[in-house]
């Protein structure tokens, strides 16, 4: 795809994002990142997320998960701090009257984290059921003012089953990154259009920016698909970058971590920038990979992918 004027202009402040790495920064500088994920059935998407904001630039990461999940999520890596928070449905039965207080533990928990971590990716494997829905509104509310907080899968079918919820997002700099389905779940309580979106932006750019603001001020949207839509109060970007030809399970997890992270570095330009790292890493697995492309392909591309970024290769 050729680089227009926009194009190129925006790259370079795409570029500009990237913090300066000094020789003597402290370890978590560059990102501290959490996921609150992970359940009895669900082991992969939370580590896709977590490992991917690593892979992106960010310090540290650490999984707040379920405890049956745990073992088989810290076996993946040893570069991931996991965290058994909670359990599921699936793995214990509790009569509803404790559920409260057993929800209102993990949620105090999680509190005492809350210093030690910048950005928060809610939703990857989290699974549906009722200790969840219960425990969303009050890890909502402990989260500290500021926060980046991505909400992506689960966390978005949550949140719109609970619409109130939507007035808290305000304090924090939120990002949702609906997929198509978890897009049919908040058009249901939001007017989003995505075809008269598209009509609005230069189809021959990579990337543009369009004038398009949504008419939901407490969050950014991250519209994934054939071209990614990100729609913000302030800035709107249509990104077009070619990826693979292979869509596999996992792509939007590592998008969620590489959000979370690029939007910690500036939260007008970041979800642009994840969104084009991830689309061009998983360009060059599929060139290396083709069919057989897995997620675990695209995370490999990551680093190189930034890199190639930064160097001004891309
Ligand atoms: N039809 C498509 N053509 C090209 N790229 C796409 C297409 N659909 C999605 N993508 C890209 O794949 C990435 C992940 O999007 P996808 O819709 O697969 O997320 P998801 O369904 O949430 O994935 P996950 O399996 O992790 O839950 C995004 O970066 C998006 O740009
Ligand atoms: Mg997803």
């Amino acid at each position: 795809m050729s680089a227009g004027a926009t194009t190129l202009q925006l790259l370079r402040r795409l570029r500009s994002v990237f913090p300066d790495l000094a020789q003597r920064s402290k370890k978590g500088e560059n990102g501290r990142i959490a996921v609150v994920g992970g359940s009895f059935e669900f082991t992969g998407a939370p580590f896709y997320s977590a490992i991917s904001a690593l892979r992106v630039g960010g310090d540290l990461s650490h999984i707040f998960c379920s405890k049956f999940s745990s073992p088989a999520i810290k076996s993946y890596s040893p570069e991931i701090i996991v965290h058994p928070l909670f359990v599921s449905e699936e793995e214990a039965r509790f009569p509803q009257r404790e559920v409260e207080a057993m929800t209102e533990e993990w949620a105090a928990k999680l509190k005492g984290w809350e210093k030690a971590i910048h950005s928060w990716i809610v939703g990857p494997g989290l699974g549906r059921d009722r200790y969840m829905q219960e425990f969303l509104p009050l890890l909502i509310r402990n989260l500290p003012d500021d926060s980046v907080v991505v909400f992506d899968a689960d966390g978005i079918y949550y949140l719109c089953h609970r619409p109130e919820l939507f007035d808290e997002l305000a304090r924090f700099r939120t990002i949702l990154t609906p997929n198509h389905r978890e897009l049919a779940i908040l058009q249901k309580i939001y007017r989003i259009d995505v075809d008269e979106i598209l009509r609005g932006a230069d189809s021959r750019e990579e990337i543009s920016e369009i004038s398009c603001r949504h008419a939901f001020p407490h969050f950014k949207l991250l519209i994934k698909g054939p071209h990614d839509i990100i729609l913000g109060r302030e800035r709107s970007f249509v990104v077009r970058t070619e990826g693979g030809k292979k869509r596999c399970g996992g792509m939007g997890d590592i998008l969620a971590g590489a959000a979370s992270v690029c939007a910690l570095w500036d939260f007008e330009y970041g979800p642009a920038l994840a969104s084009r790292i991830v689309r061009l890493a998983t360009r060059a697995a599929f060139e290396k990979e083709g069919r057989g492309l897995t997620a675990p392909c695209v995370i490999r591309e990551l680093a190189q992918t930034v890199k190639n970024i930064e160097s001004d290769i891309y």
